[in-house]
């Protein structure tokens, strides 16, 4: 399953994912963000991966300047549709495995568990992509589903389901390798004369292992909250905690990769 996710967010990603994400969930992550990243207007900023922009355009409309960055060419379309006006918003297709050309962001942001997709070099590349784009101190947020809260959703039913607004159904099953550290999922969809299914695997890092890589780049570790919000993270809960959201500064006393 190498690659998949090459080709895992195309038009159907949107529809679906969209249309099960209420506008004003990603409002309030983008307020999360707004806050543990100390934004204000003027502010560089980059989010990376965009998606479909969903948080860059909230950040934008507070007079950010935002650099989306995404590899796929439907939610980079997507969200060039929606940009609305907003001249400080910019929009690049680049792999994040590779350095940018643009760096002295003030902060960077890659939220909603877009790590873990391909081998953990892939991730420590990104990473190292983050590090280099931020000015020295400049913060960095990492918002994921963490190996903890999977196991501990996990052990209570691998199936679950959830219903898109244009009333798609759709069940997620799950599966987990404890040696690879990966689960794979699947979506398997139906509605309004559609069906279908999409299969994704992800590796699952602890919030030790997250620290550890993210420090290998050069990122110190400065908190960690529950998702995109300013609420310390506890492992607590029948969601271990739920997501975790890691904030980190880039500390160039710390060897890191180069670029
Ligand atoms: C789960 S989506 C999240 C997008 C966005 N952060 C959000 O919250 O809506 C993950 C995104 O990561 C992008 N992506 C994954 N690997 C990438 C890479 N190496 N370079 C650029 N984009 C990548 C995918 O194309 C996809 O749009």
């Amino acid at each position: 399953m190498s690659d998949w996710w090459q080709n895992f967010f195309d038009s159907d990603y949107i529809r679906l994912w969209h249309g099960c994400d209420p506008p004003e969930k990603a409002a309030a992550e983008a307020e999360g963000i707004w806050q543990l990243l100390r934004l204000s207007a003027g502010s560089r900023v980059l989010d990376a991966p965009c998606g479909y922009g969903r948080h860059a355009r909230v950040l934008a409309g507070r007079c950010a300047e935002v650099l989306g960055i995404d590899l796929s060419a439907p939610m980079l379309e997507r969200a060039r549709q929606e940009i609305g006006g907003l001249t400080h918003l910019r929009y690049l297709c680049h792999d994040l495995r590779t350095p940018l050309a643009e760096d002295g962001f003030d902060a960077a942001y890659n939220v909603f568990s877009s790590i873990g997709y391909g081998p953990e070099s892939d991730d420590l590349a990104i990473f190292n992509t983050m590090r280099l784009a931020v000015r020295p101190g400049g913060l960095v947020l990492l918002d994921t589903n963490h190996r903890d809260m999977f196991i501990a959703t996990h052990s209570r039913g691998a199936k679950s389901t959830m219903i898109a607004n244009d009333g798609t159904l759709i069940v997620q099953e799950s599966s987990f390798d404890p040696i690879e550290g990966r689960a794979v999922f699947k979506w398997i969809w139906s509605g309004k004369g559609t069906g279908g299914q999409k299969v994704a695997s992800f590796r699952l890092y602890s919030a030790t292992e997250l620290v550890g890589l993210l420090r290998r780049v050069g990122l110190r570790f400065l908190s960690a909250h529950r998702g995109c919000t300013a609420a310390p993270f506890k492992t607590e809960g029948e969601d271990a905690g739920g997501r975790i959201a890691l904030l980190l500064e880039r500390d160039d006393s710390l060897p890191g990769l180069t670029g």
